[in-house]
């Protein structure tokens, strides 16, 4: 698991020391946040909140369940809020005794982490190249009858819809087939939807609180902006709800957390605009990419493209050539299921975007990694 050691995206401080400057000065293509920044609401919210900050956090995040339960129309006690969607995908495995859960690659790297740490183990699946990397959902539930699955005595599996780094999504008719074999095997089925926000119509939730096996991740930090709050939730069945729960510490969310979770939800508007501004700005950002020589961009539902460099160059040293210009990207060298010549980029504002497009075209036309 040597690919574990891999760092996740969105680390400004670390590089804004290294290369010495503020980390304002940084442009992010590396964690994939809506860029056009939380809602103005989110702003007034914690302002007017202030004064709250001397009193403890509400432990139960009630009022942000509540709003969330009118959302999907579901029961407030089916969610769990969690310190963003991490310290939730930590809490599955004691939550749900998961000793051995099955990971589609390459994805996103916290569920092995969160297996390790609790002395569990991983079996790996690919999603294929040559597929645009589709994810296989005939595959998997072809794996998770056959007679060799069940010798390695899985007790789960887990897909990011969208998928990150790659993209891509399946359905939620193909969700709800692995769903039905999954229960049929007695096995969890965790459905990541860390950046469904802006691929609405691929989402298993609210059906999902009918699925006994099932738990659905939700992340405030993408769609609405708000990575330095951390805020996530998860959606299954009361029992599972409660089961998840007893695996987080009290307070574990913040006030300003909650509070900006709330503004942000409540701003509809918002929302519509950052998925009009994703759609167009991905197809021009796309558009660009593939216009460099030797680029393969593959195709994405999320605000963010995988991409292969040209052959000759490695992800690595196209990551660190355009750090130094304060320009951050995703080396995916190291994801299982991807080449040496994959990054993952954020789709940002449309000036950014072409910063970006400028400083990688120069530097893989003029020399030669
Ligand atoms: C697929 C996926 N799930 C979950 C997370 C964790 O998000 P957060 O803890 O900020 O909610 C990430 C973050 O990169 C992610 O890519």
């Amino acid at each position: 698991m040597a690919h574990l050691k891999d760092v996740h995206g969105g680390n400004v401080y670390t590089v804004a020391r290294e290369i010495g400057c503020d980390p304002a000065e940084l442009v992010d293509f590396s964690a994939s946040i809506n860029p056009l920044g939380p809602s103005p609401a989110v702003w007034k919210a914690i302002v007017a909140a202030r004064r709250l900050i001397s009193h403890y956090p509400d432990p139960s995040c009630w009022e942000l369940r509540r709003v969330l339960g009118q959302q999907w129309g579901i029961d407030p006690d089916q969610i769990v809020v969690g310190n963003g969607s991490i310290e939730l995908i930590n809490a599955l495995p004691h939550a749900l005794h998961l000793r051995r859960l099955l990971v589609l690659h390459p994805t996103f790297s916290e569920y092995e982490r969160a297996m390790a740490r609790t002395g569990g183990t991983v079996r790996l699946m690919f999603a294929r190249r040559q597929e645009d990397y589709a994810i296989p959902v005939d595959r998997l539930c072809e794996r998770l009858r056959s007679k060799a699955s069940r010798d390695l005595a899985l007790d789960g599996l887990v897909l990011c819809n969208p998928n990150s780094p790659t993209g891509q999504a399946c359905s939620p008719a193909a969700i709800a087939e692995l769903a039905k074999v999954a229960a049929q095997r007695r096995l969890w089925l965790v459905v990541d939807e860390a950046f469904a926000d802006y691929c609405p119509q691929w989402s298993v939730l609210p059906n999902a609180v009918s699925w006994p096996r099932v738990i659905v991740l939700r992340s405030m930090t993408k769609f609405y902006a708000l990575p330095g709050l951390r805020v996530g939730y998860a959606v299954a069945a009361r029992s599972v709800a409660r089961q998840v729960q007893r695996q987080l510490p009290h307070w574990s969310v913040n006030l300003m957390g909650q509070v900006a979770a709330l503004a942000a939800l409540g701003d509809r508007s918002h929302v519509e605009k950052s998925r009009r501004f994703m759609v167009r700005e991905r197809e021009r950002f796309v558009s660009a990419l593939k216009a460099i020589p030797g680029c393969q961009v593959f195709p994405s539902l999320a605000n963010y493209v995988f991409v292969e460099l040209p052959r000759g160059w490695h992800a690595r040293v196209v990551t660190e050539r355009l750090r130094h210009e304060g320009l951050l990207i995703r080396d995916c060298s190291s994801v299982p299921g991807s080449s040496a010549r994959s990054i993952r980029l954020a789709v940002r504002t449309s000036q950014e975007n072409d910063r970006l497009i400028e400083s990688l075209s120069k530097l893989l036309l003029e020399s030669h990694g």
